[in-house]
């Protein structure tokens, strides 16, 4: 989207948290500080992010005609400040949601009229610019929202399309709870090194560095997994070895029903609205 459209754009956030507060730094570098409002629920950190030029308070705006509303709360909160939200939507803002388990029809049924929403489930990689979001946008957004919503994603790292909103569930699955797996494999990669007789710290950075390498291999390259594995697993070296102990027994089922785990958990959440 053009630079010039952007430097106009004017954001509230609604909720500056772990991932409001990620938003903000990934895309305060497209957008002026001054055409961000901030609302924080308490006092504390109001008067370092006006220091940083934003606008930032404990209480919604009167007069700040936003483009884009942030509602970046947790999401027992998104009822509550969604009156504080209705008069930006009705106004033809887009309601940018990143709350787990608040559906369009939930928010719209909330605002008690029908608006301009794009969920997106990101994660906690998107506060190191690395992140990896789905999101999916009603009928009333258009396109050129979407190419906003495209936009500031892109300064959070790879972010795809959804057809369906259930789909976001499995977003949840792949990308938004993963980080959580991610470090816990990369933990019992530690821990056995570790056992082995490597210093604690020494086998976390490599593993952590193995698990970054792969990643971007595997996505500079294009390269399809399975003819990686070939490549690296020598027929009766080292890492066939592994590999033939670790395809052996429950990990790719006990992986499959992790996923299906949290994506009904996700679920189940969108029911108790
Ligand atoms: N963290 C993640 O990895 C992650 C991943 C995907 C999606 N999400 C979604 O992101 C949303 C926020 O999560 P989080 O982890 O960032 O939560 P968080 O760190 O607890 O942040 C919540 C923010 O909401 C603000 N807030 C609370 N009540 C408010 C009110 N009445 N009016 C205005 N602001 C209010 C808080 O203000 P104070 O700062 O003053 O306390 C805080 O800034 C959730 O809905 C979650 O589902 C998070």
């Amino acid at each position: 989207m053009d630079v010039i459209i952007m430097k106009n754009i004017k954001i509230l956030f609604a909720g500056c948290g772990e991932m409001g507060g990620a938003l903000i730094d990934a895309w305060a570098g497209i957008i002026p500080p001054q055409n961000f409002f901030i609302v924080k629920k308490r006092a504390d950190g109001v008067s370092a992010l006006r220091a940083r030029g934003f606008n930032a308070d404990t209480k919604f705006p009167q007069n700040f005609n936003a483009d884009i509303v942030v509602i970046a709360v947790k999401p027992k909160t998104v009822k509550e400040i969604l009156p504080h939200v209705a008069p930006h939507a009705k106004n033809g803002a887009l309601l940018f949601s990143v709350a787990a388990g608040r559906t369009v029809k939930f928010i719209e049924d909330n605002l008690g009229f029908p608006a301009a929403v794009a969920r997106c489930m990101p994660n906690l990689g998107v506060a190191v610019k690395q992140g990896a979001s789905g999101m999916f946008a009603n009928e009333r957004v258009t396109a050129e929202q979407m190419n906003l919503c495209t936009t500031l994603m892109s300064k959070c790292g790879v972010n795809v399309w959804l057809e369906r909103e259930e789909l976001i569930n499995a977003v949840i699955a792949v990308s938004g709870s993963s980080p959580a797996y991610i470090a816990y494999f990369s933990e019992c990669l530690t821990k056995a090194c570790a056992d082995m007789g490597l210093k604690e710290n020494d086998a976390r950075a490599l593993a952590l560095q193995a698990l970054r390498g792969t990643a971007e291999f595997l996505q500079k390259t294009g390269e399809p997994p399975q003819n990686f594995i070939k490549k690296v697993a020598t027929p009766g070296g080292s890492t066939e070895a592994a590999m033939n102990v670790l395809t052996s027994g429950d990990f790719s089922r006990q992986i499959a029903q992790s996923c299906q785990a949290a994506a009904l958990a996700a679920q189940k959440r969108e029911e108790e609205n």
